[in-house]
């Protein structure tokens, strides 16, 4: 028998997919698609503190390699999106992540305790969108003590609801940043956020595609990137992570926990393979497992380290 159920910070998952923040919206009703399609949990778009009209169109392109998107953290702002989180918590089958972002470390607090109220399994603090620099610095999993005093202030508002710190590819001081949000009182990492900005030109118009020119980079494109950040990441932390980037297979699952995470991410390959590609993750990933005589997804943790 495969057992391919995880624990994460507490929290059981049937298997180690989760859907990925911002793919699908806030709905409840697209969310419980997802965890019918086979996801393990499923991550919210993020919240911020008040309504955001996010980027003009066109926000999101797919390409050889994936998506570049630009969506801005459009969002309806965290008192509207607390009752979605209330009412996806009842509705969908699955642990329910609700995930949110602020512009300031006070301003962090004041979301995850308007979220948790709400009793969402997890809560995940999104401390790495690189698409809205301009309008809020740089972001807070660039720099260890922008992470940590940004995490610090949701843990002490999130009551006993386990803290996701999402990180980023995009920083030279990716294992300070992992050790600072672990010391602060997150309980998980999820590493991490799309790669970039990125850029795509239309030649034959002579101009950047998205409205915004620059757009993060997810897909198949970034798995290397992706893979090597979880690495470094197992190498500095105990609490366990999950690998977001590039997902898209149980093949590409097994390297992300192979690599060091408990559980993967799947975004962009949602909007490629519809949510049926969940199941067929956990699948292919029990044939591999019972082929080669693994038994439990706990023993593959990390191997790639001995
Ligand atoms: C269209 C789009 C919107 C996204 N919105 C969010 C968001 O609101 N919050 C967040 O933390 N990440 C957001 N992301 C990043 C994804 O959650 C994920 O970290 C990234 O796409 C890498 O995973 P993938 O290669 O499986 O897509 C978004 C990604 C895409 C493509």
């Amino acid at each position: 028998m495969v057992e391919l159920g995880v624990e994460l910070a507490g929290i059981r998952l049937r298997n180690p997919t989760i859907l990925a923040s911002g793919i699908l919206g806030v709905t409840p009703a697209t969310l419980k698609r997802a965890a019918k399609g086979g996801a393990g949990a499923v991550t919210m778009k993020s919240l911020g503190p008040e309504p955001r009209q996010g980027h003009p169109n066109p926000t999101v392109l797919e390409w050889e390699c994936g998506l570049i998107n630009a969506v801005g953290l459009s969002n309806p702002g965290v008192e509207a999106g607390a009752k979605e989180v209330a009412e996806a918590v009842k509705k969908v089958k699955a642990p329910v992540i609700a995930s949110f972002f602020a512009k300031d470390a006070a301003e962090f607090g004041v979301v995850a305790g308007r979220l948790a109220a709400a009793k969402p399994a997890m809560l995940e603090a999104n401390l790495s969108c690189p698409n809205t620099i301009r309008e809020m610095g740089i972001p807070f999993a660039y720099e260890p003590e922008h992470a940590a005093e940004a995490v610090k202030a949701a843990k002490e508002r999130a009551g006993d609801i386990p803290l996701i710190a999402k990180l980023s590819p995009n920083t030279h001081r990716l294992k300070e940043v992992a050790k600072a949000v672990e010391a602060a009182g997150a309980g998980a990492i999820n590493m991490g956020n799309t790669l970039g900005p990125g850029m795509l030109i239309d030649v034959d118009a002579r101009k950047p595609i998205l409205a915004n020119k620059a757009g993060g980079v997810s897909g198949p494109a970034i798995r290397p990137v992706a893979v090597r950040c979880v690495w470094d990441v197992y190498e500095s932390v105990k609490i366990p992570i999950i690998g977001t980037g590039g997902v898209g297979s149980g093949r590409d699952a097994l390297e992300m926990i192979m690599a060091g995470a408990t559980a993967v991410g799947v975004g962009s390959a949602v909007a490629s393979g519809g949510f049926k590609v969940f199941g067929k993750i956990a699948k292919e990933m029990e044939e591999w497992m019972a082929k080669n005589g693994v038994s439990s997804v706990r023993e593959l943790v990390g191997v790639a380290h001995k």
